[in-house]
């Protein structure tokens, strides 16, 4: 049994570390010296330092390398990427392969979920087998070996019970589901809400208003989901709420660092200047702006967010126009 892990970032390197414990494991790295740290040293300096990789761990930075031969592939580059690696994996990749993407995003121009994504690029491959896995993973807290739970959603109940085996340990716990859609948007959102969380930590907010942002975003995050064809109850779950909470509340996630930086008066193009890792919800946000839009559901937060991102309000101001809303029942527009 082999398993290809391809994006050498910090979550798909945590991932490939974690299974190569018990499975053989290929990680596939853009960059030829971060293959090179990983084969020889164990380490990922670029975008995992300090962090002890699994001795077994094998890495390449030839994609078909990576990907021929192997039962399971996890794709674990940014929403921005996928197409590009899922275009030269294509002829190395059987049909009924279980692909598991790991990106939190949405494609830019196209709107679609990294998993769409996969599914129009290997056309000819099993629907039920392209899936995704999210929850409450912040990268550097798993690969510490603290105890954390995510999902792993495909269609196909086989596939995902086979994904979720490879993953389980002692300190890893994954739980499966069928809900793609529901999952892939609850993680998608979430960065965006994260942004709003940091901004509310830069300007020194409190619990309250913590606590308020993080249940109306799931609210509306919620409200998205399911008008994209979500279950609802996917967004109580790890990769909805969970998800949220951990992004929300860690000065680990990126996407709240960008937001507390914004609150601290700096441009995005200042904060994204020179930076190796991607913060995913900055890209993210007019896609689900836009996707919205299209189904007619309303996501105040995510609009105030996608205003200061661009520069025509300041977290100040974004604040002040959420709280000056129109008055509301609170579960009217849950659906
Ligand atoms: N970091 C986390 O804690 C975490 C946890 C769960 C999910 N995720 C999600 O996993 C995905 C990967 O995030 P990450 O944190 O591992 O990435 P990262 O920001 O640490 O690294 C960036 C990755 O993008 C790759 N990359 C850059 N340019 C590329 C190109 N042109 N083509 C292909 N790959 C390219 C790099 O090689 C690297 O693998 C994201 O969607 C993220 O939202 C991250």
């Amino acid at each position: 049994m082999k398993v290809a892990v391809i994006g050498a970032g910090a979550w798909g390197t945590t991932v490939a570390s974690m299974l190569a414990a018990t499975v053989d494991t290929v990680l596939w790295a853009l960059e030829p010296e971060v293959a090179a740290a990983v084969g020889a040293e164990a380490t990922n300096p670029l975008y995992l330092p300090g962090v002890a990789l699994s001795p077994k761990l094998l890495a390449t930075d030839d994609l078909r390398v990576a990907a021929d031969g192997a039962e399971v592939v996890i794709l674990g580059v940014p929403a921005q990427f996928v197409r590009g690696v899922a275009t030269e994996l294509a002829a190395h990749v059987a049909a009924d392969v279980p692909v598991v993407s790991l990106a939190k995003g949405i494609e830019r121009g196209t709107l679609l979920r990294p998993t769409q994504v996969v599914a129009e690029v290997l056309s000819g491959h099993d629907p039920g087998r392209i899936g995704v896995m999210s929850g409450p993973n912040l990268a550097r807290e798993v690969a510490a070996g603290q105890p954390a739970a995510t999902v792993v959603a495909l269609a196909d109940p086989e596939a995902a019970a086979r994904v979720q085996a490879l993953l389980m340990t002692e300190r890893f716990r994954a739980y499966t589901s069928d809900d793609v859609v529901g999952c892939e948007i609850g993680g998608a959102v979430k960065n965006v809400l994260a942004i709003a969380a940091g901004m509310v930590d830069g300007l020194d907010f409190g619990w309250n208003t913590r606590s308020a942002l993080i249940t109306r975003g799931l609210a509306e995050l919620a409200r998205l989901g399911v008008a994209l064809g979500g279950q609802p109850l996917t967004f109580l779950g790890l990769a909805g709420n969970g998800d949220l909470i951990a992004t929300c509340c860690s000065p680990l996630s990126r996407n709240h660092t960008v937001g507390v930086a914004l609150a601290g008066g700096r441009s995005i193009e200042e904060i994204l200047a020179g930076a190796t890792s991607v913060a995913e919800g900055v890209t993210s946000t007019p896609g689900v702006l836009e996707l919205a839009a299209r189904v007619g559901v309303d996501m105040p937060i995510a609009v105030e967010v996608g205003e200061v991102l661009a520069g025509r309000s300041s977290p100040h101001e974004a604040i002040h126009s959420l709280m000056t809303r129109e008055a509301t029942t609170e579960l009217h527009d849950l659906g």
